[in-house]
């Protein structure tokens, strides 16, 4: 039995286009995988905690070999938690919409602190740095409002999909699949027929995950 996060990066739920291609994924993996755990989160709704001060000392002071004092402990506990949390996974689905030609705030706060030297990625001046996070396949459901396919003068812009994958890359995913919604801010027609054709891929797609 494995078990899914679905994590999910847009507020709007129930009008997200990359919801909605993700949820067809997930459903259409539910049918075909009946016994695997699927655990959901929003990450609007979900309680993260500040990557503040204190929070950043702690991460230091592990960095510099020193011990935690209470406080910082205190922080870092929900850290940890967090890290496990993603870590308890062994398959992943991300429903991602672009925001200003990145990634939603709140899913950078998550990889802020989830992204953790020793606990997602190590680094050794002899091996440089190496991805922790090993063996799990990820499927990313991107949504946004504009086109930006490759080779168009658009493409430069978009700064949602190359992060990602570089960010995902280092802490160890190899197996990425992804779907691209787009433009889901042209005529309603048009976006409702990118939805349908995004919702029959990630169907499709789901079969093999
Ligand atoms: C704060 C904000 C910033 C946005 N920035 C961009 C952008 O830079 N480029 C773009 O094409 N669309 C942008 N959009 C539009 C969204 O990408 C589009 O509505 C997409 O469908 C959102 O994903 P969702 O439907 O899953 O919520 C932005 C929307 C919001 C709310």
């Amino acid at each position: 039995m494995s078990k899914l996060l679905y994590i999910q990066a847009s507020p709007r739920i129930e009008r997200s286009y990359s919801i909605a291609v993700a949820d067809a994924f997930v459903s259409a993996y539910r049918q075909r995988n009946p016994k695997d755990e699927v655990i959901a989160m929003n990450l609007f709704k979900k309680d993260l905690p500040a990557f503040d001060g204190l929070t950043v000392q702690a991460k230091y002071t592990i960095l510099h070999g020193l011990k935690h004092t209470p406080e910082e402990l205190a922080a870092w506990k929900k850290v940890e938690e967090l890290i496990a949390e993603f870590k308890s996974a062994d398959k992943y689905v991300l429903a991602v919409p672009m925001w200003n030609f990145g990634i939603p705030y709140r899913l950078k706060q998550y990889l802020d602190i989830i992204v953790q030297p020793g606990y997602t990625f190590s680094f050794s001046p002899k091996e440089g740095y190496k991805g922790l996070v090993l063996g799990k396949p990820i499927f990313v459901s991107y949504s946004r409002g504009g086109a930006y396919e490759k080779g168009s003068p658009a493409e430069a812009f978009d700064l949602q999909t190359k992060y990602l994958q570089l960010a995902l890359g280092f802490i160890g995913f190899t197996d990425i699949r992804s779907l691209i919604v787009e433009p889901t801010l042209a005529s309603a027609d048009v976006a409702k027929q990118k939805r349908e054709e995004a919702i029959a891929k990630a169907k499709e797609m789901a079969n093999t995950f």
